[in-house]
């Protein structure tokens, strides 16, 4: 998959999308969520920021990572609808949710184990 993404991420040919956003003029408002790939913006990200007008419509980043941060995808994003308005990322560890309820779990078990 990682070697897949970089070959997508070097190709001088953005990737084609199995579908686009019809009418995307009649929203203002666009929420758009990604994981990070190779601390990048994933190809097929790049493709929909190409490929649909963005221009004075509010966009609201959002993504996933694995271990390392969203690396150069917010300045992409930048780069690719310069006539949105673009709002701060929200950014979340993939696992962090499963972490949280690991490390939970244990406390609770470590706390009844001493009642
Ligand atoms: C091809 C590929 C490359 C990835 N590269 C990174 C990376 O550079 N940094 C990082 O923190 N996570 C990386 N990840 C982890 C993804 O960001 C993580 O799987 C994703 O945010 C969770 O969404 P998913 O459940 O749709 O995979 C990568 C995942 C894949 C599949």
């Amino acid at each position: 998959m990682v070697a897949w993404a970089s070959r997508m991420r070097e190709s001088a040919t953005p990737p084609p999308l199995a579908e686009n956003v019809s009418g995307i003029a009649k929203y203002n408002i666009v929420f758009l969520g990604s994981p990070i790939w190779g601390m990048a913006l994933p190809a097929p990200v790049r493709t929909f920021l190409s490929t649909h007008d963005l221009s004075g419509k509010t966009l609201v980043p959002f993504f996933t990572y694995g271990c390392c941060g969203t690396g150069s995808a917010p300045e992409t994003i930048t780069k690719l609808a310069p006539r949105a308005r673009i709002l701060e990322p929200f950014s979340l560890k993939c696992d962090q949710e499963r972490d949280t309820l690991t490390s939970v779990t244990a406390w609770l078990r470590s706390a009844r184990a001493q009642l």
